[in-house]
C-alpha cells in the first residue's frame, strides 16, 4: 500500500515539530513547505538525514512550491504569526487571516480531496476561514486547540496529584482563548471524575480552580518564559494525534474546532467540542451532557468566536 502524503504548511517551531512527528511515527510521506526560501529544504533535508539513525522509513522534503505538496490526503496549516508578549491570540487575526487566505486557496487547488487540520491562531475564527475559502465540506476541516488544551489539564492534573498522566485523561471544550472550558466531571484519573475526587477529599476545589485557571492561561505562561514566540512541542503533538487518527483511522475521541450544527445550541460556527476523528475526518460530533454553567460557559467561549468572524466579515475574509 502507498504511503499517506502529509503536508505542513509553515516550517516555524510548530511546523517542523509536526513534520518531525509524522516522520518518527512513520505516519507517512512529509512535505514541508513555506515562503521563506531555503528554510524547509534545510529543516526537512536535516530530519531527513537524521531519519537512518533510527531506521524510520519516510520521504520528507522542504519545498516553497505548491505543486510538490499535490494531491496530499493531509494538511497540517500552521503558517501564521505567534503572539508575542501582552499580546492575546485574537491580536493576531488580521495578519493571520491574510496568510490563512492565501494558504487555503493553494491547499484546495493542488489537494482537493485532503483533509486539512488548522492549527494557525486565532484557531476556531482561522479554520472558519480555511473552510469557507477552500470550499470543503466542513468534516474535512477542522483544528487542533481541544488536544494541547486537554494535555495541559493532564499535565497539572497529574503533578498535582502525583499521578501518571497516562491515566489522566481530561476534557476541554470551547473556543481556543482564555474562554475556553475545562470539564472536570468529564476529567478523570483511571476512571474516577475530578468532581468525585473533590468530594471525596482527595483534591480540594481551591486547587482544583487553580489548575483550571492554570490550563486557561497555559498558553499565555509559555509566550511570557519564552519571549520571542509561542509554544511547539504540545502543539505539535496534539496536531500529529489528530493526523495519526485520521491516517489509521483510529476512530479516537479528541475535542477539536468542529464545525457545529445546533450542537451545544451552536450553529454555524467551529468551536472545540468533543469530536471522533477518522478517514473521513471529523466523523461525529459528540453531545455530552452538561450542568447549566458549563453550558452557559461553552456558550459564551462560542460567542466570542462568532464576534471575530463577524469581524473577519467586516474586514472582508469571509461572506
Ligand atoms: P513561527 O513564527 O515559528 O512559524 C510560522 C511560519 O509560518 C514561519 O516559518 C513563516 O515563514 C510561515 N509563513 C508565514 N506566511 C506563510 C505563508 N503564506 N505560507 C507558508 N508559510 C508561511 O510560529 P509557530 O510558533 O510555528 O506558530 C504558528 C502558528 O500556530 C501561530 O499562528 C501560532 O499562534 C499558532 N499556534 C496555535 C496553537 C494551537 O493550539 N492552535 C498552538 C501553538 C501555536
Ligand atoms: C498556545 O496555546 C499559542 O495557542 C498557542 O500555546
Amino acid at each position: 500500500m502507498a504511503r499517506k502524503k502529509i503536508t505542513v504548511v509553515g516550517a516555524g517551531h510548530v511546523g517542523e515539530h509536526v513534520a518531525w512527528f509524522c516522520a518518527t511515527k512513520e505516519l507517512g510521506d512529509v512535505v514541508l513547505i513555506d515562503i521563506v526560501e531555503g528554510m524547509p529544504q534545510g529543516k526537512a533535508l536535516d530530519m531527513r538525514e537524521a531519519l537512518p539513525l533510527e531506521g524510520w522509513d519516510c520521504d520528507l522534503i522542504g519545498t516553497n512550491d505548491y505543486a510538490d505538496t499535490a494531491n496530499s490526503d493531509v494538511v497540517v496549516i500552521t503558517a501564521g504569526l505567534p503572539r508575542k508578549p501582552g499580546m492575546s491570540r485574537d491580536d493576531l487575526l488580521d495578519a493571520n487571516a491574510k496568510i490563512m487566505k492565501s494558504v487555503a486557496e493553494q491547499v484546495a487547488k493542488y489537494s482537493p480531496n485532503a483533509i486539512i487540520i488548522v492549527v494557525s491562531n486565532p484557531l476556531d475564527a482561522m479554520v472558519y476561514l480555511a473552510r469557507e475559502v477552500t470550499g470543503f465540506p466542513p468534516e474535512r476541516v477542522f483544528g487542533q486547540a481541544g488536544a494541547l488544551d486537554s494535555a495541559r489539564f493532564c499535565c497539572f492534573i497529574a503533578m498535582e496529584l502525583g499521578v501518571s498522566a497516562k491515566d489522566v485523561n481530561a476534557m476541554v471544550l470551547g473556543g481556543h482563548g482564555d474562554s475556553m472550558v475545562p470539564l472536570p466531571q468529564y476529567t478523570t484519573v483511571n476512571g474516577i471524575s475530578l468532581v468525585q475526587m473533590v468530594e471525596n477529599g482527595k483534591l480540594s476545589q481551591e486547587k482544583l480552580d487553580a489548575m483550571i485557571q492554570r490550563t486557561r492561561m497555559g498558553g499565555g505562561e509559555i509566550v511570557k518564559l519564552l519571549k520571542t514566540g509561542s509554544a511547539y512541542y504540545a502543539p505539535a503533538l496534539g496536531a500529529v494525534e489528530m493526523v495519526e487518527s485520521v491516517i489509521k483511522d483510529k476512530k479516537r475521541v479528541i475535542p477539536s474546532a468542529a464545525y457545529c450544527t445546533g450542537q451545544y445550541g451552536i450553529n454555524g460556527l467551529y468551536v472545540g467540542v468533543p469530536v471522533v476523528i477518522g478517514a473521513k475526518g471529523v466523523e461525529e460530533i459528540i453531545e455530552l451532557k452538561l450542568s447549566e454553567d458549563e453550558l452557559a460557559a461553552l456558550q459564551k467561549s462560542a460567542a466570542g468566536v462568532q464576534e471575530l468572524v463577524d469581524t473577519m466579515r467586516k474586514m472582508g475574509y469571509v461572506k
